[in-house]
């Protein structure tokens, strides 16, 4: 009883989830395994299908979601791809080209997904990659001015200058991550947006005069050069599409490497949207899973001139999307078509993943010599739903979960993937953990509510230093799941296939 009031105590501190506000509030991340074959899942060809139609209208109706535009002034290049597909090939590709003559803005008089587009502020993503390969996360706590002598001169004369923080960037507080999240403090772009150079005429707008010292004789407007080099890159939709592929593979940084990579590191004031290094991190709210959570995607926009170009990873389901538009209104139309892309491909994917995660791992498994069976399936819930579940004749759900945390479950317990793996011998075994929401008091509160807080009851409640939400599943060389490994019960149960 001491030991159910101290565990009890300590639930309280480290929440208790108030399920009665939301019905389901899983841990941040996947909830299901990665989908495969997304190409070839009877979901995914609707989905694939449905996209070329509606595509093919607006391209013949010149009419895009009710914003006109004119398919004889804009090419573009949509690649989508799943990373865990068994063919190489995209899961959808759609090309158009502009009809237009002497609009030959791409390098292909037929755009494919090898024509080559201008992708502007898209290489921005291919520093911080190339630096995080050669160098590792810890260069991006380093200043600037340990690898630019002559920013260090200068962070060196800003010591006793009568400037201060107001009127000079502090440059020995700038970063290399700053610098790759684009929070550093400087400004965002100089000269080529200086209205001095840009626009004519600001006096008659009751700009003053400038004196000769601060007009800007750079920017790349009528014959003057630019004011930095432009380090634009050119690619393909293809190439595009490889080079996220390669960060969601974990092919050139570790599995852990690319998780603290894509992590955000500001918020912003829009509660949708955050910063990375460079992600511009969007926070999937439409109404597109049933249990209605958040899916973050790390997405990178890029333009230059009549150029657009957006890329967007989506680690929860393993998925890439690349698109590169060149044309009039191609800022418009990149918006619509990845609104489009994301918004009908996410239901889709989270149908496949719920399907094959019940394939791969529902149905009962049992102990018939000790009475022990668990039966695992699946709802419109995040999830795996465990509905029943005996230890040893015990009752886990009425009598073990409620004797140990000393208060009713709420619902069914849930399962989700840590995306941990043990493969090795031809035997390959996948770690879930189980949450286990308990009844508690809507307790009223906006500002500290419990109401969401299933992610810190992971690993709470041990049993011999192991926890009892610890769960593998593996194969046993069978390629098939067939047994189910309940860690802290220290109990292995096998799949029957025959009920
Ligand atoms: C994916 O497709 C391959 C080839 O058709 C097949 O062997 C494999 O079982 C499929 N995987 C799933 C999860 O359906
Ligand atoms: C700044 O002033 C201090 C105190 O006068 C002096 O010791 C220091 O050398 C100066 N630093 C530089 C970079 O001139
Ligand atoms: C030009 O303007 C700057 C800033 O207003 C001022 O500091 C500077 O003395 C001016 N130079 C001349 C030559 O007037
Ligand atoms: C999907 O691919 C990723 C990256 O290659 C891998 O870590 C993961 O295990 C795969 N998932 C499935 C379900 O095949
Ligand atoms: C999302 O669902 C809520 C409640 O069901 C509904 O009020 C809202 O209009 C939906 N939003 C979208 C974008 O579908
Ligand atoms: C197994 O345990 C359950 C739960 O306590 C009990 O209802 C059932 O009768 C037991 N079955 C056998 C064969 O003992
Ligand atoms: C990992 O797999 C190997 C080989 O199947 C097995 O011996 C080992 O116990 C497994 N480790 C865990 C933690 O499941
Ligand atoms: C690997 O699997 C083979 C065949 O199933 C078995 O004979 C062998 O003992 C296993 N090796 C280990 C280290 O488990």
């Amino acid at each position: 009883m001491l030991y159910q009031m101290v565990l009890f105590t300590v639930l309280l501190l480290v929440k208790i989830p108030n399920l009665h506000a939301l019905q389901f509030c899983p841990p941040l991340g996947p909830v299901f395994s990665q989908p495969t074959n997304v190409s070839t899942e009877p979901e995914g060809i609707a989905v694939a299908d449905e996209l070329s139609t509606i595509l093919d209208r607006a391209i013949g109706d010149g009419n895009f979601g009710g914003n006109p535009f004119d398919p004889t002034q804009v090419s573009f290049s949509i690649v989508f791809t799943s990373v865990n597909d068994t063919t190489e090939k995209p899961a959808f590709e759609y090309h158009h080209t502009a009809s237009s003559s002497g609009l030959d803005l791409t390098s292909a008089s037929k755009a494919t997904g090898d024509s080559i587009y201008r992708i502007g502020s898209v290489s921005k993503t291919f520093i911080p990659y190339t630096l995080l390969i050669e160098r590792g996360h810890s260069i991006f706590n380093e200043p600037v001015t340990k690898y630019i002598p002559e920013l260090q001169e200068l962070a060196l004369g800003q010591e006793n200058s009568s400037l201060n923080d107001v009127a000079q960037v502090a440059w020995k507080e700038v970063t290399i991550g700053s610098l790759a999240s684009h929070m550093s403090g400087l400004g965002e772009t100089f000269a080529p947006l200086d209205a001095s150079v840009a626009l004519p005429d600001l006096i008659s707008k009751g700009l003053p005069k400038l004196n000769e010292s601060e007009v800007v004789h750079c920017g790349g407007y009528e014959g003057q050069p630019p004011c930095t080099k432009d380090g634009g890159i050119y690619a393909s939709t293809n190439d595009l599409s490889a080079f996220i592929r390669s960060i969601l593979k974990s092919t050139l940084l570790s599995p852990e490497e690319t998780r603290a990579w894509l992590k955000p590191l500001a918020h912003t004031s829009d509660p949708k949207f955050s910063i990375g290094a460079p992600w511009e991190i969007r926070r999937l709210s439409l109404n597109s899973t049933s249990d209605g959570r958040i899916i973050d995607l790390y997405t990178k926009d890029g333009s230059l001139m009549v150029y657009y170009s957006k890329v967007v990873l989506i680690p929860d389901f393993g998925v890439t999307l690349a698109i590169n538009v060149a044309g009039d209104g191609a800022g418009t139309i990149i918006k619509l078509l990845s609104e489009l892309m994301v918004s009908k491909y996410v239901p889709a994917l989270e149908a496949i993943a719920r399907k094959q995660t019940f394939q791969k791992f529902g149905g009962l498994y049992t102990s018939l010599e000790t009475n022990s069976s668990i039966r695992i399936e699946v709802d419109d819930g995040p999830g795996l739903a465990i509905t029943s579940w005996i230890n040893n004749g015990v009752d886990v759900l009425l009598e073990t979960v409620p004797g140990i945390w000393g208060s009713p479950l709420f619902g069914h317990p849930r399962m989700y993937p840590t995306n941990l793996q043990n493969t090795s011998n031809g035997t390959s075994s996948a770690s879930y953990r189980v949450i286990f929401s308990l009844e508690s008091q809507n307790d009223g509160l906006q500002i500290f509510s419990d109401a969401c807080s299933d992610w810190g009851l992971l690993d709470v409640a041990s049993y011999g230093k192991v926890g009892l939400d610890d769960i593998v599943f593996s194969t046993r060389d069978i390629g098939e799941v067939v047994e189910v490994e309940l860690r802290g019960f220290r109990k292995t149960l096998q799949r029957r296939f025959d009920i």
